[in-house]
């Protein structure tokens, strides 16, 4: 499926592409050392960093995975873990909020939607400006096997979305609009309280003030 919409996209773009869990082969530790510094300080930045900073020079980030046990691949959310920080809630990339995403998954029935949220909830959360899906169910383990009619189905999935990653984005969806105002508001609430306590402000708080966030800017135009 991701060769038939890379296809579908054409064959001239510069393509970066991670196998999992080749590419990143380690578990979150859990060290938290991201939160407190950034991803490449992680003791998985060998791996990790290489990977992020092509998802930040990416015009177009493209995820897959099957379906295993009505969800995402434990790889693919094993290295989703590594980038936390990068949640809104925490220092999010101002890249993001002007980049594009796709998620193609499949199965052989039912739990596409867990994936598409699985990991969907990352992008939204890196404040990913636009992102769609690909699906579908194909009711065989051998592609050899699967329907015309499914195959079909799933290269009229790959040209619709690939017309529409073309256009160009003016800000992101209402969403991440939305999210971006609401974890602001928590940053201010949490040093407010932090300050009333006489604690030190956190590395998040330091990085959306830095970034001009907290007094009415925005990552978009
Ligand atoms: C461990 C495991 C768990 C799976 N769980 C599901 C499932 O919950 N629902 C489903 O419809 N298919 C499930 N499948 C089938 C795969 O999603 C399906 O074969 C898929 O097409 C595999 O994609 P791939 O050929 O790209 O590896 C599972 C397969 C494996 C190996």
């Amino acid at each position: 499926m991701k060769e038939m919409f890379l296809n579908s996209m054409g064959l001239d773009n510069d393509i970066v592409e991670y196998y999992l869990p080749k590419d990143s082969p380690n578990f979150c530790t859990g060290c938290k050392t991201c939160f407190n510094k950034d991803i490449s300080a992680c003791p998985h930045s060998k791996y990790t960093s290489p990977i992020w900073d092509s998802i930040i020079n990416s015009d177009l980030i493209v995820f897959t995975s099957p379906v295993y046990v009505f969800h995402v691949v434990g790889q693919v959310k094993a290295l989703l873990d590594h980038f936390g920080t990068k949640w809104m809630a925490h220092s999010p990339a101002k890249e993001m909020f002007t980049k594009k995403a796709v998620i193609i998954t499949n199965a052989v029935g039912q739990g596409m939607n867990n994936v598409i949220k699985d990991i969907g909830d990352s992008l939204d959360f890196w404040g990913i400006a636009k992102r769609y899906s690909i699906k579908q169910a194909l009711y065989d383990i051998d592609w050899s096997k699967v329907s015309l009619k499914r195959k079909n189905n799933i290269k009229k999935q790959c040209d619709k979305i690939s017309k529409k990653v073309q256009k160009e984005i003016k800000k992101p969806r209402l969403k991440i609009r939305i999210l971006f105002t609401v974890m602001s508001i928590a940053q201010k609430l949490i040093h407010k309280s932090l300050v009333k306590k006489g604690d030190p402000s956190t590395t998040d708080y330091l990085y959306w003030k830095e970034n001009g966030w907290l007094d009415g800017k925005k990552p978009w135009k």
